[in-house]
């Protein structure tokens, strides 16, 4: 199929509207304030003392003009009093000495570095992507350990702080090497990250490692020390060992965790269907002009595909077949991809098409990125009695037991079991962005406003007049609409962040290449209900 389109390279198309232009500038209004870290008087007071911030140490760390791929910088926006920028930690995919690593950096200008519960989902889920991709992990550690105010939501439960750790052991047990640097606080359950690492650094005056602080160790035991005495650079490089080397300062320190990548094995990664790249033949910015936040148009995939695959090729599968899904080859940056992207409400045969196609790709390794825009299954007699249910099943079976990576993509409304089939979190795509005007809900705060006003309607008849009907309704909508915006859900970790949908392609090129550096499981599905 060719994906010709009437837009100029400019991009004229349909028009996203003004309320998109929007949408996006407020998105990069809270980036850019969440990229100067904690409040002016912190961020001062932690150069005063030597260091450098977050986001410069990671500079500092990875291979000069290399990019590096930033994970959910928005977590924690509009909660907490917005006072955790970027809930505390700095993570993301970026390169040392050639090599992908996955990087976890404590923002100690925000709140001492401490973590609250999306700090600990941050850190698992880079821990998740280095597991996913075999990629080494560097821990940039500066923190207070846990936000002592928020411990009943981040001690206790299973994926809460410790998990951390026994992340860090599994990981070392799959031989994945992990290095700790340690430029900061590093106390009580947090001790553990540098312990348990491969190889380990402090930076001498600077950090510290201790299981119990000095007010803690008066306390018990009414032992008076202080912090250097209990667990600085020279104790835990020169008595205790816990660390293997002692650097001067943070850039110091960063040169011989650079020196220390360099003795990593590599790791063998897949052989993938790569040839040059091409550019497609439309500019990142027509993107701008297809997407857009009106609930009741649809995302048109045929021009998004076009605007972010080399020379806006598209070899369709099944083109005129189940209309309502757009599947098909095309290259990225030169990666052979299947695409599968939302054209309407799924049918048993919509179903069945996208599990035929990520069926092949998975036969011919070829990795997939996942356009969602997707209202759901269709509903009615008509279609349970064909079986939408099973149909809509082998869909979902094809895609959680894919063994080649899956990238989704969310460009609209992604709304209940259509979320599901098209790689939603729960079916561990490798990434998962937003674009600014997407959403993610069971359903869409219009559909879901009508059905509880109705419910509560029929139970009480009597108190339920148009005027309030109406107001329930508007109350119903509005959180709903809150509730599933793009910031709601990347405050809290459910995507890997919200992208600018101009830099697509050049996401899905670093993801790409992110994905293919360690070899595929061999892929095996399960019993289909046919
Ligand atoms: N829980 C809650 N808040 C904490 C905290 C913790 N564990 N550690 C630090 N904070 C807060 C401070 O109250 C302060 O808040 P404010 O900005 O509203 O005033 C902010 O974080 C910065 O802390 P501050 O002590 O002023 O900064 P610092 O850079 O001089 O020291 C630490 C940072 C982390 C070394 C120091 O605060 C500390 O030792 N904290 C206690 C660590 C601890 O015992 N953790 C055990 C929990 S597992």
């Amino acid at each position: 199929m060719s994906l010709a389109t009437n837009d100029s390279k400019s991009g004229s198309g349909k028009g996203s509207g003004k309320h998109f232009e929007q949408v996006l500038e407020k998105y990069y209004e809270l980036y850019n304030k969440v990229l100067a870290g904690g409040s002016e008087k912190a961020v001062v007071l932690h150069r005063s003392r030597g260091k450098l911030t977050a986001r410069e140490r990671i500079e500092t760390l990875l291979d000069k003009d290399s990019p590096f791929l930033e994970l959910s910088a928005l977590a924690a926006n509009g909660q907490y009093d917005d006072q955790f920028p970027s809930a505390g930690v700095v993570t993301g995919v970026g390169k040392v000495q050639g090599r992908f690593v996955v990087v976890v950096a404590n923002d100690a200008t925000v709140k001492g570095g401490t973590y609250i519960r999306e700090t600990i989902r941050k850190h698992i889920r880079a821990q998740e992507i280095a597991i996913d991709n075999r990629l080494p992990a560097i821990y940039l550690v500066d923190s207070g350990g846990i936000f002592l105010p928020e411990q009943a939501n981040v001690f206790p439960d299973k994926e809460d702080f410790g998990r951390i750790f026994s992340n860090q052991a599994r990981m070392s047990a799959m031989g994945i090497p992990q290095v700790a640097v340690v430029m900061g606080s590093c106390t009580a359950g947090g001790a553990y990250i540098p312990a348990m690492c491969d190889e380990s650094i402090i930076v001498k005056n600077q950090g510290t490692i201790f299981i119990g602080g000095p007010p803690l160790v008066k306390a018990a035991t009414g032992e008076e020390v202080t912090d250097e005495e209990l667990g600085g650079g020279d104790v835990h490089a020169r008595i205790s060992g816990v660390v293997d080397h002692l650097a001067e300062d943070d850039v110091d320190a960063l040169k011989i965790c650079r020196n220390i990548v360099r003795t990593f094995h590599p790791e063998p990664s897949q052989p993938v269907n790569h040839i040059t790249s091409r550019e497609p033949h439309y500019t990142p910015e027509v993107l701008h002009t297809l997407a857009h936040t009106d609930p009741s148009q649809l995302i048109d995939h045929e021009k998004v595909i076009a605007c972010i695959v080399d020379g806006s090729e598209f070899q369709s599968f099944k083109e005129d077949y189940a209309k309502t899904i757009i599947t098909g080859f095309a290259r990225i940056d030169g990666f052979q991809v299947g695409v599968l992207a939302n054209k309407g409400v799924v049918f048993g045969e919509t179903a069945r098409k996208a599990a035929h196609f990520v069926q092949l790709c998975n036969y011919r390794k070829i990795p997939m990125v996942f356009l969602q825009n997707i209202t759901g299954f269709i509903v009615g007699k008509k279609y349970e009695h064909e079986g939408i249910a099973r149909d809509g099943a082998k869909w979902i079976h094809a895609v959680a037991t894919s063994s080649v990576p899956i990238i989704s993509i969310v460009t609209g409304g992604s709304y209940g079991a259509g979320n599901y089939a098209m790689a939603g979190r729960a079916f561990d795509p490798r990434f998962l962005f937003m674009w600014p005007n997407a959403r993610i809900g069971v359903m869409g705060g219009e559909q879901a406003a009508r059905v509880l006003t109705q419910l509560k309607k029929a139970k009480n008849k009597e108190e339920v007049d148009n005027q309030s009907e109406e107001k329930l309704y508007s109350q119903i909508k509005a959180r709903y609409d809150d509730e599933s915006s793009a910031l709601y859900s990347t405050s809290r970790i459910w995507d890997d962040g919200i992208i600018d949908p101009a830099a697509t392609r050049k996401i899905l090129s670093i993801v790409l290449q992110i994905v293919s550096a360690r070899q595929w499981p061999e892929h095996r599905s399960g019993v289909y209900r046919m």
